[in-house]
């Protein structure tokens, strides 16, 4: 029998019209997920985790830490068991570690791997090779740690072992979740307090998860703050739906008329609802209900409804809390009524691909008037033709131009959208139960 073999590249062909309507579950936050890993990995005893992302950039990390010797069973439907060999416990891994498309667990585990005894090599993909490292790499090295990068700040990243770090006062240049917890995850094995400053809230999944492996943090105001030389606790863990995978149903549901569609359990951290507060300032009906906590993180099930958008200027405030739901965003102000500004969002172009550029692209190439600007996008609603996309390797890139053809005239083909699997797997599957007409096509490389 032929062996199996996943193609080379697939493309999406979307067919125009229909509408969502159903109740669905959404995969696991991507975020949580990897810290969940983390933490369970360093921690003293054995972590159960339900809920989490078996999407390539979490597998990647799970692949590291096995690697470094951590029992994991699973993840079999979400759930895994992760024995945790302390904060000392990790072994050389013996070869580099390959993060593949994952920012979060290259920058994340650069602060784990600064304070082991032993050297590290973090390798990624084409799109993690263009992405800056020298953020997490700088207010590392002021710890003590021995990091050498690429060319121009990029990976890989040569971590040298057996550095004795010591805690920092640390003002982030960029609002940025993963900066934040790079320095503190170095920060529990420095000498002394390790403390970071944001210039505007950024997720805080990782202040979350420390108290949750009982761990002491100290927030006050922008600043969080953490001693060094603590244990982690096991814990059991259950990974709320994400709300950026959430976001492409929430504009779907939105732009096209129909009944109601619900998502069930979705993440609704403060620091990750910009998309929520984006929306419905747009107009958008979208109610929380059933509102709980799991694993110290507040979830609801999010029922939509479609509505009349209207174009606005996207609060600035705003983007740090909606960051890898923007592409979406634009989606929705692209079938809205009038002008949506975005401002602010510089950020997008260092993203798995240049998100600014890619969308106005995109949006282009649809038929839809979009200007690009250095930092961000003005849009004008109006009508969809329909066409091909080219997604650039972009999982976000290319589900939020899946969602687009809701509204357009034609078929939109969007290109290269394999990396959907990093983030969200069986996309296609799920959006299909929901009422997409979406398919996926197999292609030579
Ligand atoms: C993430 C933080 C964000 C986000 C990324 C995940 C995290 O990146 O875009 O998808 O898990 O901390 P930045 O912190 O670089 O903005």
């Amino acid at each position: 029998m032929p062996a199996v073999t996943s193609p080379a590249r697939i493309d999406y062909r979307v067919a125009p019209g229909g509408r969502l309507s159903g109740e669905i579950g959404i995969p696991g936050d991507k975020s949580i997920s990897h810290r969940a890993v983390m933490f369970a990995a360093l921690a003293q005893g054995t972590t159960h985790v339900e809920g989490l992302l078996e999407g390539e950039d979490v597998l990647c990390t799970l692949a590291a830490f096995r690697r470094m010797g951590v029992p994991v069973e699973g993840p079999r439907a979400g759930r895994a068991k992760i024995t945790g060999v302390g904060m000392n416990g990790l072994s050389a891994p013996g070869a580099s570690l390959d993060m593949g498309n994952s920012g979060t667990a290259m920058r994340l585990m650069a602060g784990i791997l600064a304070a082991q005894p032993f050297d590290s090599v973090l390798v990624g993909d084409a799109s993690l090779t263009r992405r800056p490292m020298k953020r997490v790499a700088d207010p590392l090295r002021l710890m003590g740690a021995m990091i050498e990068t690429g060319e121009e700040g990029r990976p890989p990243l040569h971590i040298r072992g057996g550095r004795k770090l010591k805690g920092i006062d640390y003002r982030l240049p960029v609002p940025s979740a993963q900066v934040k917890s790079a320095v503190l995850l170095a920060g529990m094995y420095a000498d002394g307090g390790t403390s970071v400053t944001e210039p505007a809230p950024t997720r805080d999944h990782t202040e979350r998860m420390l108290r949750a492996f009982g761990y002491p943090v100290e927030i006050s105001g922008a600043t969080v703050r953490i001693p060094g030389g603590g244990q982690l606790r096991a814990t059991d863990l259950q990974v709320p739906a994400d709300i950026s995978s959430a976001a492409f149903f929430l504009v779907g549901a939105s732009i096209a008329p129909g009944p109601e569609l619900t998502l069930r359990g979705v993440g609704i951290n403060p620091t990750r609802i910009g998309v929520l507060n984006i929306l419905r300032q747009m107009g958008a009906n979208v109610e929380q209900v059933n509102a709980r906590m799991a694993g110290g993180e507040p979830v609801a099930d999010l029922r939509v409804r479609a509505a009349r958008l209207r174009g606005i200027h996207i609060p600035d405030a705003q983007v740090p809390l909606a960051i890898d739901e923007l592409p979406v965003i634009l989606i929705a102000a692209a079938f809205a009524e009038g002008e949506t500004v975005l401002t602010g969002a510089e950020e997008l172009r260092v993203k798995e691909s240049d998100r600014i550029a890619a969308m106005a692209a995109g949006l282009a190439a649809i038929g839809i008037d979009a200007r690009e600007t250095p930092d961000g996008m003005i849009v004008r609603g109006g009508s969809a033709k329909g066409g091909i996309v080219d997604s650039r390797g972009d999982h976000r890139i290319a589900m939020a131009f899946a969602v687009a053809a809701l509204r357009a005239d034609r078929p939109i083909t969007i290109l290269d959208c394999k990396n959907v699997d990093t983030s969200f797997p069986g996309f296609a599957g799920v959006a299909r139960t929901t009422g997409l007409g979406i398919e996926v096509v197999p292609t030579a490389a």
